[in-house]
């Protein structure tokens, strides 16, 4: 399997160590960006690797299997169209379109033409989230009841999307993934502080038919850089601080419950607090995993963790979330 990885900004050299270093019967073949100083870059990296300035380079090249697109959102859509429409498996980074008529296209050629369509949700494949789904699926935490999450910092504003398909859609990745449900309401408070009305702050509020809640703060705006979740379910509560070093996820035997209600509906609470427990978390880097994922949709017809449904109930969420912003 010939791999070409188009874009090497930020994202793209991660990807490029990690398909680089991967043994499972792929190659990294071609590298490309139209910017010549981020070529040269990837040149001095891997000398060994073609790169070119053009992404029909790899798109036409009856040796590339394999397209990887980090290139801004905005070119996700076309560029995923076609490499589809040449017969390539495409691994898309988040989130897979710009709309969910996008999404449902490329999800259509993928099948008609038989090849993978992937998209890197990569927070699914961190060893915290894989434990705290494990800590879900186990039951051990009891009936989840909120998902409260804060992922803000000076962020780089982009140019073609606003900050909830830059950054929340990783928190609706992991609601997708945790509750094996998507939300059934959405109400969004947003706003620009720039002269191009894309958002840079944005507070969600998703509702779910289980009475599960969420909401979601994310800012390109803040002095400093958090990201916290906060897990509430009926017997126990989860951190997961991603600032961290080690210690990410504890888990709080903390509680409580309905001790009586009167017959002027005044309700007593019995609280519980109890231990702290840190569980041990698999440090394999999320990126590795995810694109090992791909290669084995690829090489062996499995169905990926982040494969194209998931992608499109993000990109669902991700619409309905735009369109209910609250406009002044
Ligand atoms: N999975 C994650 O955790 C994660 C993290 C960061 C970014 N991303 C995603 O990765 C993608 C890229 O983000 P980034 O931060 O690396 O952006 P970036 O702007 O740093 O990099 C994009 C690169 O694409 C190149 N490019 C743009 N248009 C091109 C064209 N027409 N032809 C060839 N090259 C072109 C640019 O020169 C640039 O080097 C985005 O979709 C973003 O959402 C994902």
């Amino acid at each position: 399997m010939n791999i070409a990885i188009l874009g090497y900004g930020y994202w793209g050299p991660n990807l490029a160590r990690n398909f680089f270093n991967l043994n499972n019967n792929c190659k990294l073949k071609l590298i490309v960006d139209h910017n010549p100083q981020r070529l040269e870059l990837a040149r001095k990296q891997y000398p060994n690797i073609a790169v070119a300035l053009n992404i029909d380079d790899a798109i036409n090249s009856t040796d590339i299997d394999c397209i990887v697109i980090a290139l801004p959102i905005s070119l996700h859509y076309p560029i995923a169209k076609e490499a589809l429409l040449k017969g390539k498996n495409v691994l898309v980074e988040k989130p897979m379109t710009q709309s969910v008529e996008q999404a449902e296209e490329l999800i259509e050629l993928a099948i008609k033409k038989n090849t993978v369509l992937m998209v890197d949700h990569t927070f699914l494949y961190t060893g915290s989230i894989r434990k705290i789904k494990e800590l879900i699926d186990s039951d051990e935490l009891g009936e989840i009841q909120y998902f409260d999450s804060v992922r803000i910092n000076l962020g780089i504003f982009q140019y073609d999307s606003n900050v909830i398909w830059d950054l929340a859609s990783h928190d609706i990745s992991i609601l997708e993934y945790l509750f094996n449900e998507s939300p059934e309401k959405i109400q969004t408070i947003a706003i620009s502080h720039t002269k191009n009305k894309i958002e840079n702050m944005a507070y969600l509020s998703l509702f779910y038919k289980t009475n599960k809640f969420a909401h979601i703060n994310v800012s390109w705006s803040s002095p400093v850089k958090v990201r916290r979740i906060i897990i509430g379910c009926s017997k126990k509560m989860i951190l997961f601080d991603d600032i961290e070093p080690t210690e990410k996820i504890k888990v709080y035997d903390t509680g409580y419950s309905i001790k009586s209600i009167d017959d002027k509906s005044k309700v007593l609470i019995d609280y519980r607090t109890s231990d702290i427990f840190i569980p041990k978390i698999d440090n394999t880097e999320a990126l590795k995993l995810m694109c090992e994922d791909f290669i084995n949709a690829v090489n062996n017809n499995k169905k990926p963790i982040s494969d194209y449904s998931l992608g499109l109930k993000v990109i669902k969420t991700l619409e309905s979330a735009e369109k209910s912003i609250v406009k002044y």
